[in-house]
């Protein structure tokens, strides 16, 4: 759609896009995430990206326990100050290090995620209201389209309770997925590069599977303003892009919904972006990954990102270039 697009990270020599896994060396992996300005600034990287120690007593997470069924990820879990300080966040910077610093303090308070479209009533859910449904804790690994890769604890609902509240009509083919609009306290709105707000769609048996998660929560606590705060979709057997973080509106619809990155440029970004090894981006090599930590390791990209079992059926009648 666009000729001209602003140069994304992943658009960005893979030195910009994963400096720390290419070189590695946490020196370069700092110096590159712009730690060296934090420290002239007199900043750790705790104070600067960790919600203060008394907010997060003051909004603890709903009581829980981790889904024994997703309590293995069959990886080391990734150390919280990589997902912390490394971020895609779009809506505040283009640069990994910048939603840390910019969107600092950001928050959707008075929260409330809409429903509209094919439902019989449209509705409107607060965060409570989306928690009581069933809180648990799920260990899953994480691949970025950029090819690095993390595994992570969301805590959160399944994506499947939150629909059954929803009174879908039969119609309704597809789900779209809407972040919040506000150019003036997210700068990065104002790119007309990109169309606003991020939107991402599923279909809706994709969005049934027991895979699709709505989380709130990240490491036992509420989703730092850069995770995206306070609710965002993890779908982890696809490309990271195609979960959306601060989430405010659900719509059903009957059509494939365009999303933000398919219609920025839709050669490289496809609706449904599941993670294979065997389909290249069109500018790199999807066949390994590499971990976020302070030594870096390569590992072999699996199919659907390790979770065949649960969602290969979705795509048993599609060809594959198609997903
Ligand atoms: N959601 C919004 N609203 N804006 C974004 O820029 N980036 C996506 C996804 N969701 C993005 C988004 C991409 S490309 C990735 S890889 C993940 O968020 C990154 O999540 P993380 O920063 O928590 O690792």
């Amino acid at each position: 759609m666009f000729s001209i697009v602003s140069r994304p990270s992943w658009h960005l020599a893979e030195r910009h896009a994963t400096p720390e896994l290419l070189h590695g060396n946490r020196r370069d992996f700092l110096k590159a995430l712009g730690a060296g300005g934090l420290a002239l600034s007199g900043m750790s990287w705790a104070s600067a990206q960790e919600p203060a120690p008394a907010a997060a007593e003051a909004n603890p997470l709903p009581p829980h326990e981790r889904n024994p069924k997703f309590a293995d990820a069959g990886r080391v879990m990734t150390d919280e100050k990589y997902p912390l300080m490394f971020n895609n966040f779009y809506e505040f910077s283009t640069r990994k290090d910048g939603p840390a610093k910019l969107a600092k303090g950001f928050s959707l308070d008075p929260y409330s995620l809409e429903v509209d479209g094919l439902v019989e009533k449209p509705l409107k859910f607060d965060l409570d209201q989306i928690e009581k449904l069933g809180y648990e804790e799920r260990v899953c690994r994480f691949r970025c389209v950029e090819a690095w890769a993390m595994t992570v604890p969301w805590a959160g609902v399944p994506l499947a309770k939150l629909i059954a509240q929803c009174g879908v009509k039969a119609e309704a083919k597809f789900v779209a997925f809407q972040t919040f609009h506000d150019p003036k306290r997210a700068p990065g709105q104002k790119d007309t590069a990109f169309t606003w707000p991020y939107q991402e769609g599923l279909r809706i048996d994709e969005a049934l599977n027991e895979m699709a998660f709505v989380a709130t929560g990240l490491y036992g606590k509420r989703l730092a303003p850069q995770s995206g705060t306070p609710l965002r979709i993890v779908l982890p057997w696809k490309y990271g892009f195609k979960g959306p973080k601060s989430v405010v509106k659900m719509t059903f619809t009957d059509k494939q919904p365009a999303t933000m990155w398919n219609s920025a440029i839709p050669a490289e970004y496809k609706f449904y972006s599941n993670v294979d090894p065997e389909v290249p981006h069109p500018r790199w090599s999807q066949a390994s990954e590499k971990l976020l930590a302070d030594v870096v390791e390569r590992i072999p990209t699996q199919w659907y990102n390790g979770y065949g079992e649960q969602v290969a059926a979705l795509y048993a009648n599609m060809p594959r270039e198609l997903y």
